[in-house]
């Protein structure tokens, strides 16, 4: 059930939603998880088996990407309840919901096929890890649909660079996997798509509780994945290898999308309160510019320092 305060404003959003869906179905291209996998190469597990890491020799920091990434892929039964709940079962809504939710479950499978035949990753730690992950059922629970749609619209880009980053770092070793990840990426820009221009209706609409809405998931963003087991640690390799990171967040989400394709320097129409999240939110954003600046200065004087000893 959508939640009252929230009916109102979807029934305004109702033909952008039901434009958005024609557009993404006549967009995206079919497409088979098996038609990816290299099957060739699986054998059967005998039941001593013991994974190591020379199966596959990748590095942890690609080995962790791909296991954060693929159990947050696994979750996908509690990011359905939470976007059903905020859209409902009925009319472009409803037909989003389940078609987003049957493009999504093609990524795991998708994933998990090809790390199990290629060995990438030990498949015993992996299946624990989705016991632990789905048992715990953690993810972000938004409280409007205003929230909701700025949240999946960060979320969405941010698996998207994810997913193609990891790709890009398995690349030297497998360009298999490169491939796979890449595809995944392709649909998470289309679903990214999707919400980043119904939450730009939604400001032409609402622009005050959109813009009290962004702040809030701005703010307050991390990357799915927060019941993972030892997901802190994992997080902390991806962000080392530049897979996903305090830069990536910045000039691959803050900067395009919410200074420049939802310009929020310039929406007008607010409201006292949301006048004063559009400072806020300003303020935070020119802060994690500088940050994120910093990190990326020393990343090139490491990079530079590594080329000199070599
Ligand atoms: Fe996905
Ligand atoms: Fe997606």
């Amino acid at each position: 059930m959508v939640i009252d305060s929230d009916v109102e404003f979807l029934g305004d959003l109702l033909p952008v939603a039901e434009q958005l869906l024609e557009r993404h179905i006549s967009t995206v291209k079919e497409w088979h998880p098996h038609t990816f996998v290299p099957w060739s190469r699986g054998r059967d597990f005998e039941e001593d088996y013991e994974w190591s890491p020379e199966e596959a020799n990748l590095p942890p920091e690609v080995r962790s990407a791909l296991f954060v990434n693929l159990l947050t892929e696994d979750n996908l039964p509690y990011y359905f309840r939470d976007i059903e709940r905020m859209f409902g079962k009925d009319e472009a809504w409803g037909e989003w919901v389940r078609r987003w939710t049957a493009e999504e479950g093609r990524h795991a499978t998708v994933i998990r096929d090809y790390l199990t035949v290629s060995r990438s990753i030990d498949p015993v730690e992996l299946e624990r890890g989705r016991m632990v992950q789905m048992c715990g059922g953690e993810v972000p629970e938004p409280t409007s649909a205003a929230d909701g749609m700025c949240y999946v619209t960060l979320q969405e880009l941010a698996t998207r660079i994810s997913h193609r980053n990891t790709g890009r770092a398995i690349e030297p070793y497998d360009r298999v996997g490169y491939d796979i990840l890449r595809r995944v990426a392709a649909d998470e820009n289309h679903h990214f798509l999707f919400y980043r221009d119904l939450a730009q209706a939604g400001f032409e609409r609402n622009p005050s509780e959109m813009m009290a809405a962004l702040e809030r998931q701005v703010t307050n963003f991390a990357m799915p994945g927060t019941g993972i087991p030892d997901f802190a640690a994992h997080s902390k390799l991806i962000a080392n290898a530049g897979i996903y990171d305090f830069v990536n967040h910045y000039e691959g989400i803050l900067e395009p999308v919410v200074l420049g394709f939802w310009d929020i320097a310039n929406v007008g129409g607010l409201d006292a309160e949301g006048a004063q999240a559009q400072e806020r939110l300003m303020a935070y954003i020119t802060k994690t510019a500088k940050v994120a600046g910093r990190m990326k200065e020393r990343r090139a004087r490491r990079a530079d320092a590594l080329v000199d000893a070599s």
